[in-house]
């Protein structure tokens, strides 16, 4: 059975992607954030997955505001990217896993989930720099992916809870996929940061914290939020953590938190990273104890 080995959460800002392109990794304004990637590179090196399922928003190159899916999911064998107009090279295109995709489709439109399945998906920087940040060497992209864009853009969105039962939901229906391969969660985007506006630049590192403590410890103190108080709490685009409640919830098991780094700002972001590891064989272990 397919088994998930954890989940990670990171930023994922244009200008990221523009920086890794100019080998910026190493200046004084980047280092703070890209040093907080080697304890997830050595995480991965050692767990190797197979799979990655990435929740993402899409900012226009696939969805556009005249039509925007809730929660879309791709059903493709492989996923390019585009110009996207922010100056980033257009990646090579990412290898999908059509055989996992319809088995989450079909299990989450069971589940009450009514998703928009996509047989062909562009992906843009929310999916393309968070895997660049992951496996930094060019080419060596060793996962198959399966994207999931969440709405966090066109209002109404779906709520924080909303959200975190798809994530539960895509992660019961992965546990019950017969073929052995093992699989990460990939959330994308924020944390706060607010681009436009009277409060462009806003930035909220108390709540940012708090978001990454309860996302390892209590995500559903998370889930008793309303996306506009998202907003409020975090910027009209700092609500993309909507990306990693869902992956949260993806993790069934015995979650741990492995590494966090969190880094001010960058590009008017709140940058942050997450890994997060998840045992469901000891979760497994536990529940056959007290039944
Ligand atoms: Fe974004």
């Amino acid at each position: 059975m397919a088994k998930i080995i954890g989940g990670v959460a990171t930023t994922h800002v244009p200008s990221i992607g523009n920086a890794i392109a100019k080998g910026l990794q190493r200046d004084p304004y980047w280092a703070p954030f890209f040093g907080g990637f080697g304890a997830a590179h050595n995480w991965l090196a050692r767990e190797r997955p197979d799979v990655v399922v990435v929740f993402y928003n899409d900012h226009g190159l696939n969805f556009f505001l005249d039509k925007i899916p809730t929660f879309a999911v791709g059903a493709a064998s492989e996923y390019r990217h585009a110009d996207e107009g922010w100056g980033l090279p257009v990646s090579q295109p990412y290898p999908g896993d059509a055989e996992l995709s319809w088995h989450l489709i079909n299990s989450l439109v069971a589940d009450e989930f009514d998703v928009t399945m996509c047989q062909e998906m562009l992906v843009d920087h929310a999916f393309t720099i968070p895997l660049a940040l992951l496996w930094p060497e060019p080419d060596s992209r060793p996962v198959r992916t399966v994207p999931i864009a969440i709405n966090t853009v066109q209002h109404p969105l779906p709520s924080p809870a909303r959200c975190l039962k798809l994530g539960r939901s895509v992660g019961r229906a992965i546990a019950s996929f017969d073929r052995d391969i093992k699989v990460l969660i990939l959330g994308t985007g924020g944390l706060s940061h607010q681009l436009d506006g009277a409060r462009a630049g806003f930035i909220n590192k108390d709540f940012d914290l708090m978001c990454l403590d309860k996302l390892a410890n209590d995500p559903d103190a998370l889930a008793r939020y309303s996306s506009l108080q998202i907003v409020e709490a975090a910027g009209s685009q700092g609500v993309e953590l909507l990306n990693w409640i869902a992956m949260r919830g993806a993790l069934t098991g015995e979650v741990a938190k492995v590494h966090s780094n969190y880094h001010i700002p960058i590009s008017n972001t709140a940058s942050a990273l997450l890994v997060l590891s998840n045992d469901a064989e000891a979760a497994q272990t536990q529940y056959r104890k007290a039944s």
